[in-house]
C-alpha cells in the first residue's frame, strides 16, 4: 500500500530508487515519483501517472544526484494523477516528502493551519509538508518543525514519511507510525525502504525503527531518537535472501513461479520444521502455549483468512481444540465474546496487513498471548506478537497470494501435529505430516506439470464468461472460497465461493446456460452431496467443470488430483484453481501480477 525508498550517498541515487520502487510496484501503482539532488544545489522532481516503467520514461539523462527519495502510490486520498503522485514539495519549494499510510485529520489541520497556502494536490500527504514548510517559516529548525507535525497528526493516522530539507540537501528525516519503515546500513551511504526486498541490491543490514521515532539518515550516519529525543542504539538485523530470488527469472510473471514454487515450499518447510528423527521443531513453550488454551482464535484478511478456514478444520481434527476463524477488518471493530483462555493465531504472508495489526494491538492491550505466522522476518506482526513462525516461501510478489497460501496451510499442519502429539492424542501420532507433506509436494508438481491442460479449459470455459462459482462442502467449501477470490481478483469475472448446498436457496437464480461451475470434491463425506448440487445447476445449463481427488473420480472429471491425507486435499485443489485464475487472466489481456485497484500489503485500514 504505497511504497517508499530513499538513499543519501550514492552517486546513483536515480537508479537505485528506480530499481528500488520497481521492487515495491506490488505496493501500489496508479502513479509514481522521485526526487533527487546533486548536493550543488541542483535537485529534481519527476513524477508520473501509472507505473515505474511510465516513470522511467520521463526521467532523462540529466536527471542525477546522490539523494533522493521515491514512491509508488495506492491512491487513498485523491485519485491516481500526476498531481497527485509523490513526491509533494511545499509552496516555499524547500521541503520534499513522501508519505505511505493515512492522515486521518489533514482536513481539520488544513482548516487551521494552512488556510492561505494554494494546494497543488488533494492529497493528505500534501498537508504534513505545506505544515512542515509553515512551521520552518515561524522560525523552528527542520527536526522539530517536522517533529511538531507529527505530534498534531492524529491517533487513527498512520504514516512512514521520508523527507528531504533543501538546505541540507544529503539529509533524509524520517518517521513512522504503523506503517512499515526499515534503515538499510551501507558503506558511506544509507538507504530507506518501506520492504527490505527493495534495496537488496545495496545491502542486507538493516535496521527496524519503533512507531513515534524520528531518525536523522545521513550518508555516514543514521541517529534514531524516541519521542522524548532520547537517541536509541539499535544494532541491525541481517536479511539472508538472495537479491535474484525476487526477480522473474525466465518466468513471463511472478503468479506463475510462485505457483510453480509450491512444492518447493512444501519441502522448505519440511526442512525447516522437521528434525531428523521426525519430531517437529517448535519450541515447547509455544505448544505448551497453544494447547493450555481453550480456543483458538484465527485472525486474518484475504486469502490468508481462507488459509485460517482450513487450519480451522486441521487444528480441530488434530488437537481437538475449539478453533473459531475470524476476518481481522470485522473482528477489529466487532469482537466476539472470549473464551476464558483464548490464544491468538495471526496468518499474514506480508506481515504488515494494518486490519490485521489492529486486532493484534487489541490483543496485546488486554494481555493474551499471540502467534504470528508470516512469510516477513521482523515484519510488523512478528515483532509485535508473542511468537513468530516462518513460512520460509520466499518472496511473495505477484499481488494474488499463492505460495503464500498453501505454506501457511502446511505450517498450521506442522504446528497441530506438534500441539497434538505434546497431548498424546492419538489421531496426530498417526499423521506423518513430513510423509504426508512430501506426498503433497509430488502431488504438486504432478499439477504444474499439466499446465496445458488448465489452459484448455480456462480458454474453453473462463475466458469470456460474465460470472463464475465454485462450489464444495466442508474442507472443499473452504477451497472454493480461495479458488474464487483468485479468478475474481485477476480476471475480474465476478466469481464466487459457495457452500454446495446452500445454492439452492437462492443463488441459484443466477444460473443460466453455459455458466461456468467448478466442483471441487476431496471431501469423502460429502462427495455424493457436492455431486448431486452439481447435477442440479447442470440441468439448469451449467457448464459444470470437476475437480476431485483420484479416489472419489469418475469418468469424465476434469481435474483429477493425487490423494493426499483428508486434512491436506487444499493444497493439492487449489492449484489448479490458482492456474485457472491465472490463464483466465491471460486470455483476457490483463497484467497478471498487478491488478486494478489492487496492492499486496494492505498498510492501511
Ligand atoms: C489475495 C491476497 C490478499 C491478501 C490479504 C492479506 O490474493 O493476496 O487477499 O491475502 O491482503 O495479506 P497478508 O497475508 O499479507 O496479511
Amino acid at each position: 500500500m504505497c511504497g517508499i525508498v530513499g538513499v543519501t550517498g550514492k552517486q546513483n541515487a536515480v537508479e537505485i530508487l528506480l530499481k528500488g520502487l520497481e521492487r515495491l510496484e506490488y505496493r501500489g501503482y496508479d502513479s509514481a515519483g522521485i526526487y533527487v539532488n546533486d548536493q550543488d544545489g541542483k535537485e529534481y522532481l519527476v513524477k508520473e501517472k501509472g507505473r515505474i516503467s511510465e516513470l522511467r520514461k520521463e526521467v532523462s539523462g540529466d536527471v542525477h544526484g546522490s539523494t533522493g527519495i521515491g514512491h509508488t502510490r495506492w491512491a487513498t486520498h485523491g485519485a491516481p494523477s500526476k498531481a497527485n503522485a509523490h513526491p509533494h514539495v511545499s509552496a516555499d519549494g524547500r521541503y520534499y516528502l513522501v508519505h505511505n499510510g493515512v492522515i486521518g485529520n489533514f482536513a481539520q489541520l488544513k482548516e487551521e493551519y494552512l488556510q492561505d497556502v494554494t494546494f497543488k494536490s488533494d492529497t493528505d500527504t500534501e498537508v504534513v509538508v505545506q505544515l512542515i514548510a509553515k512551521f520552518a517559516q515561524q522560525g523552528l529548525d527542520t527536526k522539530a518543525a517536522f517533529k511538531k507535525v507529527l505530534s498534531l497528526i492524529d491517533e487513527s493516522s498512520s504514516y512512514s514519511f521520508l523527507l528531504v530539507d533543501h538546505n541540507e540537501p544529503d539529509t533524509l528525516y524520517v518517521a513512522k507510525n504503523k506503517s512499515p519503515l526499515l534503515i538499510g546500513v551501507g558503506q558511506g551511504f544509507n538507504v530507506v525502504c518501506s520492504d527490505a526486498l527493495a534495496m537488496l541490491d545495496q545491502t542486507h543490514d538493516f535496521i527496524e525503527l519503533v512507531d513515534g521515532e524520528i531518525v536523522v539518515v545521513k550518508p555516514n550516519s543514521v541517529t534514531i531518537e524516541d519521542p522524548q529525543g532520547k537517541v536509541m542504539e539499535r544494532k541491525p538485523f541481517h536479511v539472508s535472501t538472495d537479491a535474484s530470488e525476487a526477480d522473474k527469472g525466465a518466468y513471463p510473471y511472478y503468479m506463475l513461479k510462485e505457483i510453480d514454487e509450491q512444492p518447493g515450499v512444501m519441502r522448505s518447510l519440511i526442512k525447516h520444521y522437521v528434525a531428523e528423527d521426525g519430531s517437529i521443531k517448535i519450541a515447547p513453550e509455544l505448544l505448551t502455549k497453544l494447547n493450555n488454551a481453550d480456543r483458538l482464535y484465527i485472525v486474518a484478511a484475504g486469502t490468508s483468512y481462507h488459509a485460517g478456514l482450513v487450519g480451522r478444520e486441521i487444528f480441530e481434527g488434530l488437537t481437538k481444540i475449539p478453533t473459531e476463524v475470524h476476518v481481522a477488518s470485522e473482528f477489529a471493530y466487532n469482537p466476539p465474546l472470549l473464551s476464558q483462555k483464548p490464544f491468538f493465531i495471526f496468518l499474514t504472508q506480508s506481515g504488515e496487513t494494518a486490519d490485521s495489526r489492529q486486532v493484534l494491538s487489541l490483543v496485546n492491550q488486554w494481555g493474551y498471548q499471540s502467534l504470528t505466522i508470516t512469510n516477513v522476518e521482523n515484519s510488523t506482526l512478528s515483532r509485535e506478537a508473542t511468537h513468530t513462525l516462518l513460512l520460509y516461501a520466499g518472496p511473495e510478489i505477484a499481488v494474488a497470494s499463492t505460495k503464500a497460501y498453501t505454506g501457511q496451510i502446511a505450517l498450521e499442519a506442522l504446528l497441530a501435529k506438534a500441539m497434538g502429539a505434546q497431548k498424546g492424542l492419538t489421531t496426530a501420532a498417526n499423521f506423518e505430516v513430513a510423509q504426508e507433506l512430501t506426498k503433497v509436494a509430488n502431488g504438486m508438481q504432478e499439477l504444474v506439470d499439466e499446465k496445458a491442460q488448465i489452459e484448455k479449459i480456462a480458454t474453453a470455459a473462463l475466458a469470456t464468461t460474465r460470472n463464475a462459482f465454485y462450489i464444495g462442502r466442508a474442507i472443499d467449501y473452504d477451497i472454493a472460497q480461495e479458488a474464487a477470490l483468485k479468478l475474481k481478483e485477476v480476471s475480474y469475472v465476478q466469481t464466487e465461493g459457495f457452500a454446495s448446498g446452500e445454492l439452492k436457496h437462492g443463488t441459484i437464480a443466477l444460473i443460466e446456460k453455459d455458466t461456468p461451475v467448478v466442483a471441487i470434491i476431496t471431501d469423502a463425506k460429502t462427495a455424493k452431496h457436492t455431486r448431486s448440487n452439481a447435477q442440479e445447476v447442470l440441468a439448469r445449463g451449467a457448464n459444470v467443470i470437476y475437480i476431485v481427488s483420484r479416489a472419489l473420480a469418475e469418468e469424465g472429471d476434469q481435474i483429477v488430483l493425487p490423494d493426499v491425507h483428508p486434512l491436506l486435499t487444499p493444497l493439492l485443489a487449489i492449484v489448479p484453481c490458482q492456474l485457472l485464475a491465472y490463464y483466465t487472466s491471460l486470455q483476457r489481456g490483463y497484467d497478471v501480477d498487478k491488478p486494478r485497484n489492487l496492492a499486496k500489503s494492505v498498510t492501511v485500514e
